[in-house]
């Protein structure tokens, strides 16, 4: 009955229709080129994110977590040299053909598109043939709202300063609503909080909670969260600075396990910040060092003796290899970054058409007007011409006359 909370969401998982997401004797590996040592980012990692539920992941800087972020979203296998090894299922099965969105840490956007436009063109891409135009209008008009950035819709995304364009925020919530237009199942999010002021990660992490509530399951790396940021949250999968499972569960549950191990859990401070404070090692070449490693070393021992057996998975452990859908929308992520490196985008070169017609619009006015002008002087000449020739019409009638 102790640690019975761990588990957090499983139970309405499988009565639901969302997707649990579980992992176990997860390891990636990064073969070392010149002969140089191989690097093991994590070590058979284990851990859970359930539907309806917010799960954050956490660990010190390097310990693996955009790694295990990618890998789960079957991306991490893209290189060579890199050994993904393992047990990824949803709802009991291998994952593969579950949906699912991944915002990256950095946001990727055409600078002088509108929100609405950033959008569409996500549509577009991301959305199969068979639906209309109409139909992605829909949901790109269901999207605005859902995140909260109708107010927004046609104001120009901007570059990174953010100058004339949408605040840090948004831009997540954009990123998020474009990752969201497939309606996926699950949700991984790298570090979406950071670079935000408080209350622009706290609207996020609302907007995150609010998805969860629709039944999404969530993973979201957090970097250093406030207090009430990481009260948003349901579960934590914790990360040692080797890349080694800590703990996986309820943020509920987690004084518990860490008590049962031997280390007080104060209840007056954040539990997110304690338990980082549990599994750093400082890098001083002292006892201290010598200390907190073993201290860390217990903790993994100890939750893969309690937490991983309550989160068992069928099957052989494999190697993991990348997934073909997401190959696809990595390429168009892929082919957009390049263009917006090489001039600007697109909006860039419309501009750039419109401005030349202008100039050669602007070019044949003038012509037209000197054209005019030119015809207008001979025309006064013209008119001179023939004043004259009136003139000395009416002299030689007037002498005509005399005669
Ligand atoms: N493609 C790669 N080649 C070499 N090392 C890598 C590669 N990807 C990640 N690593 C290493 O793996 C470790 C974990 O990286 P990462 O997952 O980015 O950590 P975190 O997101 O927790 O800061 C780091 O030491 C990093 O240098
Ligand atoms: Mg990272």
């Amino acid at each position: 009955a102790a640690l019975a909370g761990v588990r957090g969401g499983s139970a309405d998982v499988a009565a639901g229709s969302g997707a649990a997401l579980r992992w176990s004797d997860l390891s990636l590996r990064i073969e070392g080129s010149d002969g140089k040592k191989d690097k093991v980012v994590l070590q058979r990692c284990f851990g859970e994110a359930a539907p309806g539920r917010l799960t954050a992941l956490m660990g010190p800087e390097g310990s693996g977590k955009t790694s295990l972020l990618s890998a789960l979203a079957g991306e991490a296998a893209a290189g060579k040299g890199v050994r993904l090894e393992g047990r990824v299922a949803v709802n009991g099965c291998r994952s593969g053909e579950s949906t699912y969105g991944y915002v990256k840490k950095q946001d990727l956007f055409y600078a002088q598109m509108t929100v609405r436009e950033t959008l569409m063109f996500a549509a577009r891409h991301r959305l199969p043939r068979g639906v209309t135009l109409e139909e992605k209008h829909a949901i790109v008009d269901e999207l605005l709202i859902k995140l909260e950035l109708a107010g927004v819709a046609d104001a120009i995304v901007g570059g990174k300063e953010s100058k004339g364009g949408i605040s840090g925020g948004e831009k997540k919530r954009l990123s998020i609503a474009c990752e969201l237009i497939g309606d996926p199942k699950i949700l991984f999010l790298d570090e979406p909080t950071s670079g935000l002021s408080a209350a622009e990660a706290e609207l996020v992490v609302e907007s995150l909670r609010t998805l969860a509530e629709g039944g999404c399951t969530i993973l979201c790396v957090l970097h250093e969260p406030s207090s009430r940021v990481f009260s948003m949250f349901d579960d934590l999968v914790l990360l040692t600075p080797q890349g080694e499972p800590a703990y996986a569960g309820s943020v509920e549950a987690m004084p518990e396990f860490f008590n049962s191990v031997g280390h007080a859990f104060p209840n007056d401070t954040c539990p997110g910040e304690v338990a980082m404070g549990l599994v750093n090692i400082p890098f001083e070449g002292t006892e201290l060092e010598v200390e907190s490693a073993a201290r860390v070393a217990a903790i993994v021992k100890a939750a893969r003796r309690k937490i991983a057996p309550r989160m068992p998975l069928m099957g052989r452990r494999r190697v993991i290899t990348n997934n073909p859908l997401r190959r696809r929308v990595n390429a168009i992520v892929e082919s957009t970054r390049k263009k917006q490196a090489g001039d600007g985008g697109f909006r860039a070169r419309v501009a750039a058409i419109v401005e030349a017609a202008r100039n050669k619009l602007s070019l044949a006015t003038r012509r037209r007007k000197a054209v005019a002008a030119i015809v207008e002087a001979a025309r006064n000449k013209l008119s001179l011409a023939t004043r004259r020739r009136k003139a000395v019409a009416a002299i030689v009638e007037a002498a005509r006359n005399k005669l």
